[in-house]
């Protein structure tokens, strides 16, 4: 079922992110007709503007980034009808009377009230005065009908989280509030739930009794490239870590939700980042790695140091690797190491969640039957490889017993002829059909700010360091491996 006659806003709309992530999710949701007849785009920019040539730049940006490639000119000119461009300075209130105007003036052509989903892909600085305009402005007046979508990042510390929740909660209700973390609406992020709590063999397994540890690895072979300036006042915990990489460990870690509605889902993972531990300084010193890259070489290219980079302070302490040994004090996770790391540069881009099973309780193979040897693990893999494997012992053929370790996997590739859609894709639809479960609500955000300040506040405390620690096209400062193999265990890669 199609969604009501729907208009985007988007503020930003000449940045970036509309030109890699949103329009070419719009086109491509068009494509698939999950948009309604009437719909239109009206983007906001301080660059003056004709429709024609904004449409024109997010043609371009479409054919580079969209996940099919090249548009067809006749698809493209039937939905660039649909496509606006308002000039607008977003701190003068002129800017939102007119806007206002722009969007009274759509519906009159429909003959009909329309849902208006306002984005703000604009610097998190922006996002108290647009908030401010809009509800001002009375352009969110019917809370059933429009909705506000707060792009990353969603405050710097816990304070100004609180502050901004604060702040959108006088102006909106909860209900129209959509605090977007991409990587929830990832095709294999959403799997994670169906994979957990559809099949039964997984859940009398999912526990400190038979799983030994888990970690969670977003690493990236990217460096900052043009967003220095934003990366520069973050950081990789800020940047991955209290976001992407925590909403992934609560979907790993979370109870059984008792359906499968947004508040109960919403709740469940909730419990996860208030049940984790909280470290002193000492603990955080033992717990965390954090680390730099250095200039390397990355296919035959030489690649600057962190330090080098535009908008980069040449002496800064900004983090850009994150290693957290974290706990879950409950019944289920008690004593079980959730090790989770991100940095760019590295050797490899690749996301995944591997869960380590214990060990056979006896081993009544001799010890010369073993050529291969690895404790039973899951290996949910996000991106870019989309699979989840199974590593098992198994007998290889032959006259004699000998061991080795085989993959059990399933992999979309091999599974599905279809192709999964672009994480806003999803996000963008479930914001026009009002559905929150793939969202951040307040508390969630405020618990992992909360659950990260100590971390925060013991690095700032101490800013002599020696980075760079690592090379462009490593794994990471060695320090990183040491925090897991103390424990006896290694990061997982990917072939
Ligand atoms: C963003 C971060 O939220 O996620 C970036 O700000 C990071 O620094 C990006 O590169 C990674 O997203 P993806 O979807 O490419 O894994």
């Amino acid at each position: 079922q199609k969604a009501q006659p729907t208009i985007f806003v988007i503020f930003g709309g000449t940045g970036d992110l509309n030109s890699r992530k949103l329009a070419p999710a719009i086109y491509n949701l068009f494509l698939e007709k999950s948009l309604p007849a009437d719909f239109a785009v009206i983007g906001t920019g301080r660059t003056k503007l004709s429709d024609e040539e904004f449409r024109k730049s997010l043609y371009e940006g479409i054919n580079e980034f969209s996940r099919r490639g090249k548009t067809d000119k006749k698809d493209w000119e039937q939905f660039c009808g649909h496509i606006h461009y308002q000039i607008a300075d977003l701190l003068k209130e002129s800017s939102y009377a007119e806007l206002k105007k722009n969007i009274e003036q759509l519906q009159a052509e429909w003959a009909q009230e329309a849902q208006v989903i306002y984005y703000l892909a604009v610097a998190p600085n922006f996002f108290p005065v647009i908030a401010r305009n809009i509800a001002q402005h009375q352009l969110a007046e019917n809370s059933d009908n429009s909705r506000i979508v707060i792009e990353k990042p969603f405050g710097h510390d816990l304070e100004s989280a609180r502050e901004l929740n604060a702040l959108l909660g006088e102006l909106f209700e909860e209900k129209q509030i959509y605090r977007i973390d991409h990587y929830l609406g990832k095709e294999t992020v959403q799997n994670i739930m169906a994979f957990r709590f559809a099949n039964s063999m997984f859940e009398p397994l999912w526990n400190r009794n038979y799983i030994e540890h888990v970690q969670i690895s977003v690493t990236e072979r990217l460096g900052v490239g043009d967003r220095g300036g934003y990366y520069e006042g973050s950081g990789a915990l800020r940047d991955m870590v209290q976001n992407h990489l925590l909403q992934l460990l609560c979907l790993v870690a979370m109870e059984t939700p008792t359906n499968f509605g947004a508040e109960e889902i919403r709740n469940r993972k909730v419990d996860v980042l208030h049940a984790m531990r909280r470290f002193s300084a000492e603990e955080v010193r033992m717990n965390t790695v954090r680390g730099q890259y250095g200039q390397g070489w990355i296919e035959g290219k030489e690649v600057p140091g962190y330090r080098d980079e535009t908008g980069v302070d040449p002496e800064s302490n900004t983090e850009t690797f994150a290693a957290v040994k974290f706990f879950i004090d409950n019944w289920r996770w008690q004593g079980i190491p959730f090790y989770v790391r991100t940095g760019k540069r590295l050797h490899q881009t690749a996301s995944t969640i591997t869960i380590q099973f214990k060990d056979v309780p006896h081993f009544i193979f001799p010890p010369e039957t073993t050529e291969t040897w690895q404790q039973n693990r899951l290996i949910i893999s996000i991106q870019p490889e989309m699979s989840i494997r199974m590593q098992l012992q198994a007998k290889r053929p032959g006259l004699e017993m000998v061991l080795n370790t085989v993959d059990m996997v399933f992999d979309y590739k091999g599974t599905y002829t279809v192709e999964a859609p672009e994480a806003y894709e999803t996000l963008l639809l479930d914001t026009m059909d009002g559905d929150q479960t793939l969202f951040m609500r307040a508390d969630q955000v405020e618990a992992a700010w909360d659950l990260l300040m100590p971390i925060l506040h013991a690095w700032e405390s101490k800013r002599s360091l020696s980075f760079p620690n690592y090379s462009a096209d490593s794994w990471g400062p060695e320090v990183a491996e040491a925090l897991i193999a103390r424990d006896g265990f290694h990061w997982f890669t990917l072939p």
